[in-house]
């Protein structure tokens, strides 16, 4: 495995791949990683020539009261994780690299970016889509591979596609879940051992709710006040949102009918914590 922290490096590496007329998987990252990463890796890895993962702990997609200078980073073990799932390259540049001067250029995806996370986490989306799209831009993949528990990165991400016409395909893969149930996140080492006792509420949470459809609830303002109640009980979880959202524009919904997503936001102490699932009304 190859560690590459120009672009002029990696784009060399990357005309040699398309002369050999390799297919290239992509999977974009912020390191530290966990079995989650490893599972877009080895999906990468299983069905494509050469897989790419990029490492940057993107600042732009950071407000400035957010935890990018304490974000978990270690740069070591993610090197031995990513050589153990069969990655053949690792794209790890700079900020300096990324941003050599003041970004002007941003990708503004709209009203999906300004809802749900992105109603608190002003700029987030932003951040985001920029980053993915210079990324996409450098290493021209052929498919990107992205976690279903940033469901709405994911639906930011497709929508930036399919309007600015990038040519790569996206394989979303299923949420990583500790045994308890808690997805897999690089910000769950922020959480004390009082405060990760408390996390797989989230999950918790969210299979009461399929069960809620599966009796028969159709009521989405029951469904999340339920959700609310089960989270934060006793404890001290402040809840960013709860909502159930269609699965096309992610547009709150009043009620269930065929597929939804219930999507949860929560503060354990100074942590955030995302996760969702999709219900289906039969
Ligand atoms: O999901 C992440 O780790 C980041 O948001 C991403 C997609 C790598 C962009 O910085």
């Amino acid at each position: 495995m190859r560690i590459i922290r120009t672009i002029t490096a990696m784009r060399r590496v990357i005309s040699k791949l398309r002369l050999r007329r390799n297919s290239i998987g992509f999977v974009p990252t912020m390191g530290f990683f966990h079995p989650g990463h490893v599972s877009l890796m080895k999906a990468s890895v299983n069905r494509n020539d050469v897989t790419i993962v990029s490492l940057f702990v993107n600042p732009t997609q950071f407000g400035p009261k957010e935890d990018l200078a304490r974000y978990p980073r270690n740069l070591k073990h993610d090197i031995q994780v990513a050589e153990a799932a069969g990655v053949d390259f690792i794209f790890a540049p700079s900020v300096a690299e990324m941003y050599p001067e003041k970004q002007l250029a941003y990708v503004d995806v709209g009203q999906i970016a300004d809802i749900l996370c992105g109603a608190t986490r002003q700029g987030h989306f932003r951040g985001v889509a920029t980053v993915v799209s210079k990324l996409l831009n450098i290493i021209q993949p052929d498919v990107m591979y992205l976690g279903q528990k940033d469901a709405q990165q994911v639906e930011v991400i497709k929508r930036m596609i399919k309007d600015l016409n990038f040519h790569v395909k996206i394989t979303v893969c299923p949420t990583a879940r500790e045994r308890d149930g808690l997805a897999m996140s690089s910000r769950n080492s922020f959480l004390s051992p009082t405060e990760r006792a408390i996390a797989p509420r989230l999950y918790q949470a969210l299979c009461f709710a399929r069960e809620m459809v599966a009796d028969g609830q159709r009521d989405a303002s029951q469904i999340i006040f339920r959700i609310k109640k089960l989270i934060s009980d006793g404890t001290n979880v402040s809840i960013v949102y709860v909502s159930c959202v269609g699965l096309d524009r992610f547009l709150p919904v009043r009620r269930i009918e065929g597929k939804v997503l219930v999507a949860v936001a929560v503060k354990i102490g100074n942590t955030r914590l995302i996760d969702n699932i999709v219900v289906k009304a039969k």
